[in-house]
């Protein structure tokens, strides 16, 4: 690979031809353009693009204006050079639980000597969250979407989940919302010690629901031995789809149980880390996505698998290979929380799943940016609905880009633990 570059270059404007001319390029709406060229492999993870080699990107504004090959790049307002790097979409986190203060180092440390994890865990957070003040939670969080972005995350879900009560549930909802993208109501993480599971139940889904509702659009349920028994999901479920949210669901972590045949029953966009499912469980997901062929249709539930997640806790690795080859989509997210996954690395989870779980580099990155954002209903939006598309880079999708110190994607697999991230562009804008 050539030296790197860290500053972008500015060349005299060309036109579309290449010839060098005074005025300005023609742009989207006024907008700052820059050209991203000589990128050795650009993995747009678009169905069109494909994945090309010496090739070039134009970002306008916020969307992506012109992707080619880098010869016949036209002239933007500044240039960088991608030396031969290679440039994917930014990671699509959609899992992650942001909002808490405290520390779990012990717990952590009892369970590499061997015992095992419990939902209970929450509790201690729940305790550190509620006793923060409401800049300090702020603080907190921020801190860590920013360690996400400069790892190469451009767009971030999270959730509430350890205030547990009214108030502090609608404090979580509300500083959710103020730092991601996407904000997720999880009052049903774990019943709070001394309350009653089904009294507790009835809050979340009437003045809790209620107090969140203005900052969240999904809401999520933690189904499993320990936490909510299906009965409780779907009074959860029920109520939240009620309330015109959109549905997700914690299942299949810790043992076999009803969190996935729930969440399709639902219709719910994700069932997240699917540890333990059974043959009629992948069958369900499956099934799901028959009515979606060729990327139309209804969306089925995506399976979200958590591979970080699943190496902190010991469990065994979700069963993506599996899921992928039954023809479930996949997502891959950090699951970014102090219990179970205390990463907001999604490298190191794409990593996991090529090393471990038996991807393909592609598959790994796709369900990673791509799947994340179909996981978010995020995977489609255009120029007209004022809401692009993330995920995938293609022409008027959000310029959401990721940058390698490296010349392909496969040296995440390749150099394990190496940090690859040379640059992120988040709706056009350079943030690392
Ligand atoms: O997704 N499984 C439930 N919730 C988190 C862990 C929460 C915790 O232990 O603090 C998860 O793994």
């Amino acid at each position: 690979m050539e030296p790197i570059v860290e500053t972008p270059v500015c060349h005299p404007r060309r036109n579309r031809r290449g010839q060098a001319q005074g005025g300005r390029p023609a742009s989207y709406a006024g907008d700052m353009s820059e050209l991203i060229t000589n990128i050795g492999e650009l993995m747009t993870q678009d169905q069109d693009q494909g994945t090309r080699r010496n090739a070039a990107v134009v970002l306008e504004g916020e969307r992506v204006a012109w992707i080619g090959d880098a010869v016949h790049a036209p002239a933007a307002d500044t240039v960088t050079d991608a030396h031969g790097r290679a440039v994917l979409p930014g990671w699509v986190d959609s899992h992650s639980h942001l909002i808490f203060a405290g520390d779990r180092t012990a717990e952590f440390e009892a369970r590499m000597a061997g015992e095992s994890y419990t939902a209970g865990g929450i509790a201690v957070s729940v305790a550190a969250t509620r006793a923060a003040g409401d800049y300090d939670l702020t603080r907190l969080a921020l801190g860590r979407v920013a360690e996400a972005v400069a790892q190469g995350t451009t767009y971030l879900e999270t959730k509430t989940g350890y205030g547990l009560d009214v108030e502090h549930e609608a404090r979580s909802a509300r500083i959710a919302s103020t730092i991601a993208d996407e904000a997720t109501f999880l009052g049903a993480h774990l019943v709070p010690a001394g309350a009653d599971a089904d009294e507790y139940t009835e809050l979340v889904c009437g003045e809790m629901l209620r107090a969140v509702r203005p900052f969240v659009t999904w809401a999520d349920v933690f189904c499993e031995t320990g936490a909510f028994t299906p009965e409780q999901s779907r009074r959860v479920l029920t109520a939240c789809r009620d309330a015109g949210l959109g549905l997700r669901v914690h299942g299949n972590q810790l043992g076999p149980g009803a969190g996935a045949a729930l969440a399709v029953e639902f219709g719910a966009a994700s069932v997240d880390h699917v540890n333990y499912l059974t043959d009629d469980d992948v069958d369900r997901l499956a099934q799901s996505w028959s009515g979606w062929a060729g990327g139309t249709g209804d969306r089925g539930t995506v399976a979200t698998v958590l591979p970080a997640c699943d190496l902190s806790t010991r469990q065994p690795l979700a069963p993506a290979r599996r899921l992928l080859d039954a023809g479930v989509q996949v997502a891959i997210a950090s699951n970014c929380n102090p219990g179970t996954s205390y990463t907001s690395s999604v490298a190191f989870c794409v990593t996991t799943a090529v090393l471990q779980m038996g991807l393909s580099v592609h598959e790994a990155v796709r369900a990673a940016t791509w799947g994340g954002a179909l996981a978010l209903h995020r995977e489609t939006g255009a120029d007209e609905d004022g809401r692009r598309a993330v995920g995938s880079i293609a022409v008027g999708h959000r310029a959401d880009l990721h940058m390698l110190k490296a010349p392909s994607a496969a040296h995440l697999a390749y150099r394990p633990g190496i940090p690859l991230t040379h640059a992120v562009w988040k709706a056009g804008v350079r943030e690392a």
